[in-house]
């Protein structure tokens, strides 16, 4: 059977992004692939959270892998701290990463730009840890979002390097893998690019939202003064909001507003209201579970913990075979 491995930083609520992006992939990837979905905590401590936030955001991790659908049972989900195997892979994996091709890096370019005081040497490596993660199950189809199709580009490099250095097929590549035909990318509420946690209140809709406060978002959203001639291309910001009814609505809804928008007969408040009627039924049933199970301290602390043994299994087998490979033997 193939390995799966994915996972989504811990960096704050997870949002219909990470839902439509990845989750519902995951769930989807749980009955068919040996799945691995971890809280990828150790990546979160290059933006410095404090102790407290640290755990609070890893366990609200934990509650919405649950509550969206994935299953302790079927699937391995861990936290990544609890596998400190990665690290040593990562170590390993950094003697062969080279700083022009790190530097490279779409995500650390924005990263720099975004906040130039902070260009530690952990947001450098961030694809390195990411590489580890992957292969240290020795996965080949791993569930993101398009933003990640360059890591997982760089996890190939740094697998097959290993591989050619040390004269050994060992690990597989692994490939960015969705159901759907094209890997989906669900915009924010800003106007601009995708739904994020980092880019600014009212961007992003979360999972554990009210359906006042997704109300409240949608209806805040960026919009333009309408259209001026029939059929015309709609601008970014517009676009958005059908890129999103697209996951959320009906066809019937989508083109509906699509036909209106064409006739220059479009209401932006109509289409809102409807975007955000739809998106609260489509959170409904996540919202629920999440309330169900967050205060259930057992039941978290016995997954995490059936979790991270299933995990570090694998992951040792790894680390054993590479340290033989590498060249470090008992005396
Ligand atoms: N970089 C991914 C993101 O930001 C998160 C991640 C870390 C990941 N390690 C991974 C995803 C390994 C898949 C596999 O979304």
């Amino acid at each position: 059977m193939e390995t799966v491995v994915s996972g989504i930083r811990s960096t704050g609520n997870l949002h219909l992004g990470n839902y439509y992006g990845a989750l519902q992939n995951f769930i989807k990837m749980q009955n068919e692939y040996n799945c691995f979905f971890f809280i990828a905590d150790l990546h979160s401590l290059t933006t410095h959270p404090t102790p407290a936030n640290l755990h609070g955001n890893v366990k609200q991790v934990l509650i919405e892998y649950l509550a969206a659908g994935i299953d302790p049972e079927k699937a391995t989900i861990y936290v990544q701290s609890d596998v400190p195997e990665v690290t040593e892979l990562y170590l390993y994996l950094n003697m062969n990463a080279y700083l022009g091709e790190l530097e490279r890096a779409t995500s650390f370019k924005d990263k720099v730009r975004a906040n130039p005081e902070n260009v530690n040497a952990g947001l450098l490596t961030y694809p390195v840890l990411m590489a580890a993660d992957i292969i240290i199950h020795k996965a080949t189809k791993v569930p993101v979002g398009k933003d990640q199709e360059q890591h997982l580009e760089m996890a190939r490099t740094f697998g097959n390097r290993f591989n050619r250095l040390y004269n050994h097929d060992y690990f597989p590549e692994p490939f960015a893998f969705s159901f759907g035909e094209s890997l989906v990318k669900i915009p924010g509420l800003d106007g601009k690019g995708k739904m994020g946690k980092s880019e600014g209140e009212g961007n992003a809709i979360f999972l554990g939202d009210t359906p006042e406060a997704i109300r409240k978002k949608v209806m805040r959203a960026v919009t333009d003064s309408g259209p001026t001639v029939e059929n015309q291309q709609k601008p970014q910001e517009i676009q958005n909001l059908f890129d999103l009814m697209k996951v959320v609505s009906t066809p019937d809804t989508l083109a509906h507003f699509d036909g209106l928008y064409n006739k220059m007969a479009i209401r932006y408040g109509d289409l809102k209201k409807q975007l955000a009627e739809d998106m609260v039924l489509a959170t409904a049933p996540i919202r629920d579970r999440i309330n169900a199970i967050a205060n259930d301290a057992d039941y978290l602390r016995k997954v995490a913990e059936m979790g991270a043994e299933k995990a570090r299994e694998s992951a040792s087998r790894t680390i054993k075979e590479v340290r033989e490979i590498i060249g470090f033997r008992k005396f």
